[in-house]
């Protein structure tokens, strides 16, 4: 994918000649395309720190209200609520185009607040010869506003069908979900620099209620309505900002309602050097044919690398550290993998446990902290501010995450939520890993009360799910049912050694399809 640089793009430094050959080429642009030279996408509009509008009081102008635009660095921007900020410093600025000759002219002048625009048909609607091309970009420079049709580079597959039934659709026909919370359309796109950027889909949305979507790029989300457009052969646009990183960056649109999405004619960003990137059968399941199982890829495609070992990190407390049994479940994790002939090794800050397992050196890594809760609560320490570093500095590809055990007792009110938000956490430090998050081996302790064990992993499923459904590579692991009390607890908190490879079996079996 290309990564260009920004150029640094000056009016005052191009030279005569190169000033007479963009003349001739857009002239020839706009006698092909008939377009008029005031749809120059930076004429009349200021200049930072040329602010645009004035306080009510009057006096000078100092600042922007939605809407507006102004050009920054050679770079036109558009205020997405009132702002006085330098354009791309925040996310109160979305990149909309780029100041040169070869800036676009998009007749959507790229803002996606024009959702009310005309609901049907624009000239290349589905006519047999649509010009309107599958994966489009309006110039072949740095500026572009990238269209990404169905089944084209850059789109990752729908939860349901690409279906031509309802007219009025440009390209090949329409993405349409599975009408259920959580069914999702994934695309991949390809930006040079990192910024904010407006998002838009066309849809149509036949049904009464008003469709919202979740969108999830990288970590940011944003809620995205897609209102009734009353007819399903009725088609517009509507669309968010969010923060992108240059490079790729996966756009997952999910359906916050049981409606599922609305149908979704394509996806298009307006914006400087921005393109369709290919989909490399990374994230999460995709429609129809995903995988085919080979035995090195699984559901979320490859989590561990091509060449050498899988990276594990066993991420918890005493459990993870093995109290009671040094070394505790990864000693059998790794037997298991050694005997199936997978290559893993366990990663992480600390390390204890036998020297060798199974014929071969053990890898005593891991980040177990004897004592430690979720997050610090009551006087103890979290496992959270383990993060990112030392944590993840191995760079971990899967990370098995087995916590609450202390919180039991130090603070079991809160501990789902703060649950969460280590999990929230470590899925944006470590976007690339696969995160199995467990449910707690139950207790035969008092102080630490089974009855709260079983409440808290109630919890942890659809939790888990939740970010599944946005996109994240995470799944859960139940460690509680089967686990024998007391026989596989050795003082009724910690697991013995039955209780310990019970736990690698159940590891084991949940990542077992990534390993090689
Ligand atoms: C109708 C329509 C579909 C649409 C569906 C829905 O069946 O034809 O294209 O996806 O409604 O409610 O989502
Ligand atoms: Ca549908
Ligand atoms: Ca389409």
């Amino acid at each position: 994918m290309p990564k260009k640089q920004l150029p640094k793009f000056s009016k005052r430094k191009v030279s005569m000649t190169f000033l007479y050959r963009k003349i001739l080429l857009n002239v020839a642009f706009i006698a092909l395309s008939g377009m008029s030279a005031s749809t120059y996408a930076c004429e009349g509009v200021n200049e930072y720190p040329n602010w645009p509008a004035k306080d009510w009081e009057g006096g000078v102008p100092n600042h922007a209200n939605a809407g507006d635009q102004l050009i920054y660095q050679g770079l036109l921007y558009q205020a997405n609520w009132y702002t006085n900020s330098i354009p791309a410093s925040d996310s109160s600025w979305s990149l909309i185009n780029r100041c040169d000759d070869n800036a676009s002219s998009t007749s959507s002048s790229s803002s996606y607040s024009s959702s009310s625009s005309s609901s049907s048909s624009s000239a290349s609607a589905n006519s047999s010869s649509s010009s309107h091309s599958s994966n489009s970009s309006s110039s072949s420079s740095g500026n572009t506003t990238v269209t990404i049709q169905e089944n084209s580079t850059g789109f990752c597959g729908v939860d349901g069908s690409v279906d031509s039934n309802n007219t009025g659709y440009t390209g090949d026909g329409f993405a349409n979900t599975d009408n259920a919370s959580g069914k999702k359309i994934i695309w991949k796109i390809n930006v040079a620099s990192a910024g904010n950027y407006s998002l838009e889909w066309r849809y149509s949305n036949g049904s009464s209620n008003n469709r919202t979507g979740t969108i999830t790029a990288n970590g940011s989300q944003a809620n995205v309505d897609f209102s009734t457009t009353g007819a399903w052969f009725s088609w517009t646009t509507s669309g968010t900002n969010v923060a992108l990183q240059a490079g790729d960056n996966d756009i997952i649109l999910s359906a916050a309602t049981n409606d599922g999405l609305p149908n979704i004619d394509f996806f298009s960003v307006p914006g400087y050097d921005v393109s369709a990137a290919e989909c490399s059968g990374s994230s999460s399941s995709s429609s129809s044919s995903s995988s085919s199982s080979s035995s090195s890829t699984g559901g979320f495609g490859n989590v561990c690398p091509a060449v050498g070992p899988c990276r594990i990190l066993p991420f918890g407390d005493s459990i993870t550290d093995g109290y009671g049994t040094p070394g505790g479940y990864r000693i059998e994790l790794f037997e298991i993998a050694v005997e199936a002939g997978k290559s893993i090794t366990f990663v992480g800050e600390k390390a204890n446990g036998p020297s060798t397992v199974a014929g071969k050196p053990f890898p005593r890594n891991h980040q177990g902290h004897s004592g430690w809760t979720i997050e610090s609560v009551a006087g103890k320490t979290g496992v959270i501010t383990k993060l990112p570093s030392p944590a993840l500095n191995d760079d971990p590809n899967i990370i098995l995450l087995h916590i609450g055990t202390n919180d039991l007792k130090a603070m079991p009110s809160g501990m789902d939520q703060r649950l969460e938000r280590l999990v929230d956490k470590i899925l944006v430090e470590a976007p690339n890993a696969l995160l199995v998050v467990a449910s707690l081996v139950p207790s035969d302790k008092s102080s630490y009360p089974n009855s709260i064990i079983i409440d808290y992993n109630a919890k942890i499923p659809a939790m888990v799910k939740k970010k599944t459904d946005m996109g994240y590579k995470i799944i859960f692991v139940d460690q509680y049912n089967g686990f024998s009390i007391p026989t596989e607890l050795a003082d009724g908190l910690h697991p013995n050694e039955a209780g310990y490879a019970r736990m690698a079996n159940k590891w084991y079996s949940s990542v077992e399809q990534y390993l090689h």
